[in-house]
Order: C-alpha cells, then structure tokens, then sequence
C-alpha cells in the first residue's frame, strides 16, 4: 500500500546528533502547524521553540529526567491559549488542535530529514514556569526534533482488520 514516505516510514527518535538546527529549517516545522485545520478555525495555540542548551537541560528535568530530551536540538512546546472551548460534540477542542499540529509539524520534519518524539510525560507545572506560560493556558505537548543519531525499526500497529470498520463499528 502506497503512502506518503514521511507517513510510511516515521518512528520515534530518541538520539539526536548534536547539532543545531537552523531558525528556517525550525520556522518550516512551526509554519506547518500554524497550517494545521483547527475547530472552528480558532487557532488557540502558541508554539514556544527552545534551543538553549541551559533551557534544555531544565526541560529535561521537567520531563522527569528522559534523557534525551536535552539531546534533541530543538524543542517546540505546543501549548493552547484557550482551555474551554468545547465542540459542538461536547469535547474540548485544544487536544484535537493540539493534536493536529503536533502531526503536521512531525511530518514536516520528517520531510526534512529530521527526527521528532513527541513527548507528555512532563511535569507541567515545571514546564509552564520555565517557559513563562501563562497560569491559565496549558503545555499540550513537547516535540523533541533534530537530526537523527539512530535508526531503530518501525513500531507495531494492530492490523486493519482489528481498527477499522467499513460502515459500522
Ligand atoms: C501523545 C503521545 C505522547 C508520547 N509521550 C512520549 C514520552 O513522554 N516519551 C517518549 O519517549 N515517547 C513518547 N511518545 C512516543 C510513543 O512512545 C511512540 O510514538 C509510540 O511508541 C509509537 O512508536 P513510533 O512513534 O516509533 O511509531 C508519545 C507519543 C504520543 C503520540
């Protein structure tokens, strides 16, 4: 079955080489969640990118100690700036938003030739306070990106029979 290569073959990265990335090459991963659809088109979100090693290093701590959260070159914080709107199904929209750009930025990366990890074990309250995030807004999600330093094998997934339904559950 034909997909988009950065669909096909994306795993998670957890090396990264120690390079840094350039402010376009980040500007593109971040521009292609500013183009990710949001619910109503509301764009709730900020995207904080971290590149300083000393900030890396905290963030590492925040994400309780994962220790190649500080490796990776680049780190986008994807935070919402709104955490009460609900859908007409009644759900929040910031995790599916959030959700969505975090997905958009992983396969712009992917595109160029860079490696992510999404992460959400993190301390946010930790988070919140060195990125200055305002009390009321929430940390949705840590993208780690940078060029990859390994190249572990694709990850499982259940077969299409298990997960899909053709016109009922
Ligand atoms: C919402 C979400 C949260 C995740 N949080 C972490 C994390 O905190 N630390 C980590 O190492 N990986 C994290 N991951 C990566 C997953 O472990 C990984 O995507 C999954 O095992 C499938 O592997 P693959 O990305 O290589 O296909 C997260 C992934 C998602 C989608």
């Amino acid at each position: 079955m034909e997909l988009l290569p950065e669909i096909a073959t994306r795993r998670s990265i957890r090396q990264f080489v120690d390079e840094p990335l350039s402010r376009d090459t980040i500007q593109r991963v971040v521009e292609a969640g500013r183009r990710a659809p949001s619910a109503k088109n509301r764009q709730a979100w900020r995207f904080v990118v971290i590149s300083e090693r000393e900030t890396r290093d905290k963030m590492e701590d925040a994400c309780f100690g994962q220790d190649y959260v500080a490796q990776a070159p680049a780190i986008v914080a994807l935070c919402t700036t709104n955490i009460d709107y609900r859908m007409p199904n009644g759900q929040l929209s910031y995790p599916v938003d959030l959700g969505i750009a975090g997905a958009f930025m992983m396969l712009q990366a992917e595109h160029e030739g860079l490696g992510t990890c999404p992460i959400t074990t993190f301390q946010e309250d930790e988070v919140k306070a060195i990125l200055s995030v305002p009390y009321q807004m929430r940390v949705v999600m840590l993208l780690l990106i940078g060029k990859p330093d390994e190249s572990p094998e694709l990850t499982h997934r259940l077969p299409m029979e298990r997960l899909a339904g053709w016109g009922h559950w």
